[in-house]
């Protein structure tokens, strides 16, 4: 599906990349990730409970609303859970102990590839308590395998892409418990999906209220200055990275300033008041097209009573705060407001140099504060507040650069379309990245979003993680960042 093409292209503002320079690049990034954080059986199978503990809160609701189609945009929850389960079961107990697994005659029905979210609830689903037992099953025989197949037993894999031909699969799947990580992490990204599911939902709510966010600030900069220069994009050797992260390698990029902190429901609302909204010039030309079609005229679950901005969210009514970051936009709102700020969306480069580019060591971090794992005091992720903290509420989260709030609150729309880096090879399978990749010589059909949102956790996050999806969407927990050139 095509949806767009931009009457000028934000991408070009960037340098093209630099021929790859592998070794280089990934000596960069490589030391001291491997030594944050050993990966044994014990953070492994904690990991796995954390995960499943967010899942099944997400579906501890009314078997009603399970099954239920709350959008066409999304699938019933119950499908998402026992999703998790059937992925569960292909990649860990079935890729490593082969065998037909558990219940494979599942395979087709929980298949994203061949059924669209809107036709899910017409499928003969697993009901609600089947498909608790059946995730219980599943995790049964998966924590069986971990004492045989355990990351303690399979050290890390020097290396990749060539020199992994000669290494056996299951060795390969398990080498710094990848694709125990891999697991984990898809079973976090479909809880945010339930999240986004719950957003739509109608009714009262049935999700408990989140903690309270730590206060925000005023930030001492409005935005911060990165130096022209060569940096590292992505990484060839984070342990549970995926495979549109890799190879690590060297970028230019020319000066440009970004903002410190991501754009607020004030100047949402100020761009709204300006007439932002109904300004054709300000938009591409299939952004307003699908404004017109949509009757855009505000973020989604917003509405005006009298002077005041309302929300929903989760079910519950409240004013729009004005001093968070504003969610719940598209990819053309966001390049609209760009415009009418007169700035642009980063590129992805851009937004990763500003991430974790440290200009002292010369080498990007695992997160923009550094290497150590996400924190409570740094950034806003696994959803602990139920929604963005206020601006300037992480002083401890910033970047090298100065920038704030990139890892968490929002996910960050970016000016790039989702393509491959040079070298890209998929693993472990296709459906992961490469079927969304533009056919050569094609524009993407997708937008890359950066840096997590609060309903992210804190293992499918890093600087270096890439998330796509189509430039229309806005259920998604996504607000974004201006920048512009220097000089
Ligand atoms: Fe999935």
């Amino acid at each position: 599906m095509r949806l767009t093409r931009l009457t000028r292209s934000p991408a070009s503002l960037a340098s093209p990349a630099a021929p790859a320079d592998r070794e280089t690049a990934a000596d960069q990034d490589a030391k001291p990730i491997r030594e944050a954080k050993p990966i044994t059986a014990d953070t492994v199978a904690d990991a796995l409970r954390t995960a499943r503990q967010r899942s099944l809160t997400y579906t501890d609701i009314a078997a009603e609303d399970l099954l239920r189609q709350h959008s066409p945009l999304m699938s019933p929850l119950v499908w998402d859970l026992a999703h998790v389960g059937n992925y569960e079961d292909l990649w860990l107990v079935r890729a490593l102990a082969g065998g037909t697994g558990t219940r494979p005659g599942l395979d087709d029905i929980y298949d994203a590839f061949r059924h669209s979210r809107a036709s899910r609830s017409r499928l003969a689903l697993l009901g609600p308590a089947e498909t608790r037992a059946y995730l219980h099953e599943v995790r049964g025989r998966t924590l069986d395998l971990l004492d045989r197949f355990g990351p303690d037993r399979f050290g890390p894999m020097a290396g990749a892409g060539a020199e992994t031909a000669a290494v056996p699969e299951r060795e390969r799947l398990l080498a710094d418990g990848f694709v125990y990580g891999m697991v984990v992490q898809h079973e976090h990204m479909h809880d945010e999906t339930m999240l986004a599911t719950h957003q739509l939902r109608q009714g009262p709510p049935v999700l408990a209220p989140g903690a309270a966010p730590p206060p925000g600030r005023r930030v001492p900069r409005p935005e911060v200055l990165v130096p022209g220069g060569e940096f590292t994009l992505g990484t060839s050797i984070h342990p549970w990275a995926f495979d549109n992260e890799d190879p690590a390698h060297r970028v230019h990029l020319p000066a440009f300033w970004i903002d410190t902190l991501p754009v607020s429901n004030r100047a949402q609302i100020a761009f709204i008041d300006a007439g932002g909204y109904d300004d054709e010039r300000l938009w591409s030309a299939a952004g307003w097209e699908w404004r017109q079609t949509e009757g855009l005229s505000a973020p989604a679950f917003w509405w005006r009573e009298g002077g005041t901005w309302l929300r929903r969210r989760f079910g519950r009514v409240e004013p729009v705060p004005l001093d968070e970051p504003v969610q719940h936009v598209c990819w053309y709102e966001a390049e609209a407001h760009a415009r009418w700020a007169g700035r642009r969306l980063p590129t992805e480069a851009e937004w990763e140099k500003a991430a974790a580019y440290d200009p002292v060591t010369g080498r990007s971090r695992r997160y923009p504060w550094g290497d150590t794992d996400p924190t409570p005091e740094r950034a806003n992720l696994g959803n602990w507040t139920s929604g963005p903290a206020p601006l300037g509420a992480y002083p401890a989260g910033a970047s090298p650069c100065g920038a704030e709030q990139m890892i968490g609150d929002v996910w960050e729309w970016t000016a790039s379309g989702f393509t491959p880096y040079p070298g890209f090879v998929s693993y472990p399978y296709r459906e992961y990245s490469e079927v969304f990749f533009p056919k050569a010589g094609r524009e993407s059909s997708f937008r890359v979003l950066r840096g997590g949102s609060w309903a992210t956790d804190a293992v499918a996050v890093r600087a270096t993680f890439r998330n796509w999806d189509y430039p229309i969407r806005r259920q998604i927990f996504a607000g974004f960042r201006l920048a512009r050139d220097a000089g």
